[in-house]
């Protein structure tokens, strides 16, 4: 009788193979209907579409800000700048108060913009995907702000400067 096996990679090694992808670095912000302010660094971030304008960021199922996010009307994705190292770190802490001495201001859709980033996308939650152990949110762009500068790029488990080839 033929039995069907299921091979799955080991966490370690599946870890290991992400670590030599080189990425961006986002902050990505919501608010709750309290009014509560909620963040959390993000490099699983992607474009999805141009027309209509569409971008991705999978969330962690356990993440404290899962239900912020799981519930809200929008979010803004920030593409942070090579000095924001800080910001990263702090929005990739549990518990951190992150918002404390950090500029926010909301948005006129009420959603939480940080100062400093390269590029802000302000984003409505366009749809929900169940990914693993991850929430995809799918978010159509409806307003943006960009500006020159170097990003801060975060590659084998460490943050680094981006430094032009050639
Ligand atoms: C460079 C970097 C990239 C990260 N990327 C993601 C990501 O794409 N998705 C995610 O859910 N968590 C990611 N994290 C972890 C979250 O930022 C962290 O677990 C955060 O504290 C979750 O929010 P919480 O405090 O509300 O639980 C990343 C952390 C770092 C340092």
């Amino acid at each position: 009788m033929l039995t069907e096996t299921t091979e799955t990679i080991s966490p370690d090694l599946f870890r290991a193979a992400l670590s030599h992808w080189a990425s961006g670095v986002t902050v990505v912000t919501t608010r709750d209907a309290a009014g509560q302010n909620h963040g959390f660094t993000a490099s699983a971030f992607s474009s999805v579409s141009l027309d209509p304008a569409l971008v991705l960021v999978c969330l962690d199922n356990r993440a404290n800000c899962f239900d912020a996010f799981d519930s809200s009307e929008g979010f803004v994705v920030h593409l942070l700048a090579r000095d924001q190292q800080e910001l990263a770190g702090r929005f990739a802490s549990k518990g951190a108060d992150k918002f404390a001495g950090s500029g926010v201001t909301l948005s006129p859709a009420g959603q939480p913009l940080l100062p400093g980033a390269l590029a802000r996308l302000e984003c409505r939650t366009e749809r929900r995907v169940p990914g693993g152990d991850h929430l995809i949110l799918i978010g159509e762009v409806h307003q943006a702000s960009e500006r020159e500068g170097e990003p801060l790029v975060y590659f084998q488990r460490r943050f680094h400067d981006l430094t032009p080839a050639g």
